[in-house]
């Protein structure tokens, strides 16, 4: 069982809060707030229990060392700002003795934000004597970070069996309860649409959807593997050659257990993803030699659209094409306007499609939007997070 936040009591307690801030930043700008403002909630609670309260988070990969393009600071000052200018202390470190010292001297109701997790070596590590340091002065362990739950690491699993007490956060609780909706016993129809480059992280997602799943639709760069691997031509398109036969066995499973998958009918294609490029419909599956599929074609757009109607249930994770390019965004766009509109408990998981639901203006119509992205995918694979197990009791 795991306990939430608001079933502990905080007053005066210094509490450590792992969130994920590991969020883009330009110069001195946060450009995408999206997952700050989902800590919110839980940073609010512990402010109104009168809680001392240690956020912290790693962004970026810095490889164990401290690298100021991956400081927190920024993200600390936009932080403050959704707060009404709270002040927030922020140590140039997240352990050794200058943090100690700021710990104890805190106050009740005041907000420190460690440096970077992952400035130390032992976060990644999950090493046990980094994962001490942390919890070091700890009374309360809260993890609030749904987006790195699928990772082991010191502040999102090696401490908490250090501190004393532990919960989830708010966003830990929404994230859980919603994915757990597709996971356990989704509505029916069960539609699954994905997309995105990266084919290898989504075949177990793929193998553990098949007999989950009512459709499941393929776009994006990922479907050419499945299209090469069903003999079509696919040009210069991105192809994984190792899961060629991954792809194909999945085709055949999910045929034997009476599973639609739908592919790609037709493609936009052009040279390469420019954003000067000229970009033509294919009208069929096949992409000619020298030519790349960067995203679905009209055909292919009104058979997922079909496809979709009815759904009572909607898990999408991976763009259709190159969206960030507006003559290859179409798909992707337009397919977000549609599962907006469908009466149906929708989920939306990874960074692209979220920027594509914000784009499209459709955001406040998806039941809910998953601040992690990996950790979206493996939780519906069905795989246990490190990062949630650790606070079962
Ligand atoms: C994410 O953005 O998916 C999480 O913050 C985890 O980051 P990572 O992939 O670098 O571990």
């Amino acid at each position: 069982m795991i306990t939430y936040i608001d079933q502990l009591d905080l007053a005066e307690k210094r509490v450590f809060i792992r969130v994920d801030f590991n969020v883009p930043v330009s110069g001195e700008t946060v450009t995408d707030d999206t997952r700050i403002r989902a800590a919110l909630p839980t940073i609010r609670h512990a402010l109104a229990q009168n809680a001392r309260i240690i956020l912290a988070s790693h962004r970026g990969r810095p490889k164990g060392k401290a690298d100021p393009k991956y400081s927190l600071k920024a993200v600390g000052l936009h932080l403050s700002r959704l707060l009404d200018n709270a002040p927030i202390i922020m140590p140039e470190t997240c352990v050794g003795d200058a943090v100690k010292k700021l710990i104890t001297d805190l106050e009740p109701g005041q907000l420190m934000l460690l440096e970077n997790l992952r400035f130390h070596p032992g976060e990644e590590a999950n090493d046990p004597a980094f994962a001490q340091q942390l919890a070091q002065q700890i009374d309360v362990y809260i993890n609030d970070a749904f987006g790195t739950a699928h990772r082991a690491h010191a502040s999102t699993e090696g401490m908490a069996k250090f501190v004393p007490e532990k919960a989830a956060g708010f966003l830990m609780r929404q994230e859980i309860e919603f994915l757990s909706r597709i996971v356990a016993q989704p509505e029916k129809p069960f539609v699954t649409i994905l997309g995105g480059a990266k084919v290898a992280d989504k075949l177990g997602l793929i193998e553990n959807l098949i007999g989950k799943a009512d459709k499941i639709l393929i776009g994006g760069g990922m479907a050419y593997t499945f299209l090469k691997a069903k003999g079509f031509g696919v040009g210069t398109s991105l192809v994984d050659e190792t899961k060629l036969f991954a792809a194909k066995r999945i085709l055949e499973r999910a045929e034997a257990r009476g599973i639609t998958i739908l592919l790609p009918v037709d493609h936009m294609i052009a040279k390469a993803p420019t954003e000067d490029a000229v970009v033509m419909a294919t009208g069929s599956e096949e992409i000619p030699p020298g030519m790349m599929g960067l995203d679905i074609g009209p055909k292919t757009f009104e058979v997922f659209r079909r496809a979709l109607q009815g759904a009572k249930t909607i898990f999408w994770n991976g763009p259709m094409g190159v969206f960030e390019i507006p003559s290859l965004a179409h798909g992707t766009m337009e397919l977000a306007k549609v599962i907006a509109e469908i009466d149906a408990t929708t989920v939306v998981g990874g960074g692209d499609s979220i920027a594509a639901i914000v784009k499209s203006g459709v955001a406040d119509k998806i039941s809910h939007l998953s601040t992690g992205g990996g950790a979206s995918l493996e939780f519906v694979e069905g795989k246990e997070l490190p990062g949630i197990k650790v606070l079962h009791q």
